[in-house]
């Protein structure tokens, strides 16, 4: 299929989304309208005018809906569409990390899972019968909660623990020895990696004139599901 027959599939706005020249867009439209029909056309229109797919990324939540994008962009323009990536949001800056590793000053880094972070969380907490302190999973879920939603901490246990606000200061507590923890070891969470690019992105001109020069084009699926963690 020709690029022009994919563009007449569009209706006029999928059409002038696809095709814009604007620095920023963001497309809004209710589930099943054809955003991500719209995301696969422009990428397959930038890179029929000329733009390097290399220099192209596509950001989603799931690996499963990243690699169909690009699966859709090959089936319009087979070869041409060669270099072309599209990842979850936490690949993508765990591939930022990893390439600007000096700009971070990280030195060497392992990334833990939930798993992982929960062992942690259950060691830290403690096992005996009459601790009062909530659950592992409810304190992970807790410090997680607290920084995907850049909240205030005290807000954050108010909403998601009511009845533990009396137990703020020993909760605190395990949440710092954690990160204590993870910052002897080098270890890295899942939202440790999203907050570090994010971080020095904001802070050095020059890590994101490197980070631009690689990718001049960023393009980001399911855009609602955002948190504000990754949309600092
Ligand atoms: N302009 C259009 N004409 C015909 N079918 C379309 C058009 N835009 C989208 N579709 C179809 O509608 C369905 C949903 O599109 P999709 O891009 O997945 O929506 P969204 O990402 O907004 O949920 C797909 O089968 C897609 O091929
Ligand atoms: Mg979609």
């Amino acid at each position: 299929m020709t690029i022009q027959r994919l563009l007449d599939e569009l209706n006029p706005e999928q059409r002038h989304a696809a095709t814009t020249t604007a620095q920023n867009t963001l497309v809004l439209a209710g589930a099943g309208c054809g955003k991500t029909k719209t995301i696969v056309a422009r990428a397959a229109y930038l890179i029929s005018q000329g733009t390097p797919p290399e220099q192209m990324q596509i950001v989603t939540f799931t690996r499963r809906a990243a690699s169909e994008i690009v699966t859709r962009v090959e089936q319009y323009l087979g070869a041409q569409a060669q270099g072309l990536k599209a990842s979850t949001f936490h690949t993508f800056c765990l591939a930022i990390l990893r390439r600007y590793n000096k700009a971070f000053d990280l030195g060497q880094f392992n990334v833990i899972d939930r798993d992982d972070q929960m062992l942690m969380f259950r060691l830290l907490r403690g096992k005996d019968k009459q601790n009062e302190l909530p659950k592992a999973a409810q304190l992970l879920d807790l410090y997680s909660y607290t920084r995907n939603t850049q909240s205030k901490f005290s807000e954050a246990l108010a909403k998601q623990l009511p009845d533990m606000v009396e137990l703020k200061a020993p909760i605190i507590a395990v949440m710092k020895a954690y990160e204590l923890q993870k910052r002897e070891r080098n270890y890295l969470d899942y939202d440790d990696i999203l907050e570090y690019v994010a971080k020095y992105l904001n802070q050095s001109d020059a890590l994101l004139e490197q980070v631009l020069h690689r990718c001049q084009y960023l393009l980001v699926d399911e855009m609602q599901d955002t948190n504000p963690l990754q949309w600092l």
